[in-house]
């Protein structure tokens, strides 16, 4: 078998996190040698990184903080390429959002960009979200089709402190403005909400929104739809974006678009025992987020079903939720 990154050197921010730990593994798998960015290397929550597959080989992991420019640097020298995925993503209110959120997302994308500029990476994989896409009062009056020309409105972010879409949608803004200025290779994926199995120790921010659900605990009182993406999915849109020549711009990553109602009595067919919360039935808002940039480019993603489940029977198996 032919492996495509055969010793190609790339790194990867905030590598233990949810969809970074992913895409490690499936750089790993495929031949890459990766240069794993995390705050603290010798802390219990990274140890799964140094299991994975071809990881005593080829996983080197550096400390590095986003806002520590020469932290960064050391590590993005001599690579390739550069997946920025290190961002904060708070489970619950954020009580200082300058420094807790916005400035570590801002200044620490412009850290990475420059950093890669300094290194000649052939291609920067940057992640945004569709929290950088869709957020804004009123839609989608104006279109029901939701592409990649969409942005958030940042000063409704701020009234209605939604300061994590405030930050992604200015870091990936000013993302956009260096590499129109420097030249840079910049490819930006916003995903929207990312589920399924977990490789690391700790419950991440969306998982935990699936642990509220079948806990019977989330509101989703305002949330008629939802758009759903697989983890494992948006790790291989991440490779597929950095090895196509062709891809360009920004690409939004979504599989699913369901209704909440229809999503909770899935869930309750496959797991009767939880009590669930209850989601309205009436969709108040409809439109279409659409993936089809990426699925152009040849992306495949799996049934909600198999996302679903894995990442259940993967809560269950963790002790992050109980049996039902
Ligand atoms: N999950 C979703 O539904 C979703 C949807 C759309 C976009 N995204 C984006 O996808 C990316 C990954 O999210 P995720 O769900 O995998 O979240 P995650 O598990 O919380 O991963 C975030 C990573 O960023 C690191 N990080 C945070 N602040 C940092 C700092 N100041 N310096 C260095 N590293 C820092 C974290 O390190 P520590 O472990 O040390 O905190 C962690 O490794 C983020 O850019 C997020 O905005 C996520």
């Amino acid at each position: 078998m032919v492996m495509e990154g055969k010793g190609k050197v790339v790194c990867v921010t905030g590598a233990g996190g949810f969809l970074a730990s992913w895409l490690v593994k499936l750089l790993l798998s495929d031949g890459y040698r990766v240069h794993g960015t995390v705050r603290d290397p010798n802390d219990e929550k990274n140890t799964h990184l140094k299991t994975l597959e071809n990881a005593e080989e080829n996983l080197r992991l550096f400390k590095a903080e986003l806002l520590d420019y020469g932290s960064l640097s050391a590590a993005i020298a001599g690579c390739e390429g550069v997946f920025h995925i290190a961002c904060p993503v708070p489970s619950s209110k954020v009580t200082s959002p300058e420094n807790e959120m916005v400035v570590p997302a801002i200044d620490g994308t412009l850290n990475v960009l420059k950093a890669s500029s300094e290194a000649k990476v052939r291609r920067v994989v940057m992640v945004s979200s569709t929290g950088a896409v869709y957020v804004k009062p009123g839609w989608p009056e104006e279109d029901k089709i939701i592409d990649e020309e969409w942005w958030t409105d940042k000063e409704f972010c701020k009234q209605t402190e939604n300061w994590y879409c405030f930050s992604k949608t200015i870091a990936e803004e000013k993302g956009l403005d260096y590499a129109r200025e420097s030249g840079l290779d910049l490819v930006r994926v916003c995903p929207c909400l990312i589920l399924g199995p977990m490789l690391q120790p700790t419950l991440n921010a969306s998982s935990s929104v699936l642990v509220r659900i079948l806990k019977g605990v989330e509101d989703l009182t305002s949330h008629s739809l939802l758009d759903i993406v697989d983890v494992r999915d948006v790790a291989s849109a991440l490779l597929l974006l950095y090895d196509k020549a062709e891809a360009t711009g920004r690409y939004i990553c979504s599989s699913y678009t369901v209704k909440a109602s229809d999503y909770i009595d899935m869930l309750e067919s496959m797991y009767p025992n939880y009590k669930y919360p209850k989601a309205p039935t009436e969709v108040d808002r409809d439109y279409v987020l659409s993936a089809e940039k990426l699925k152009q480019l040849g992306w495949k993603y799996r049934t909600l079903e198999e996302s679903t489940k894995d990442a259940v029977d993967h809560l269950i198996k963790a002790g992050l939720i109980s049996e039902g």
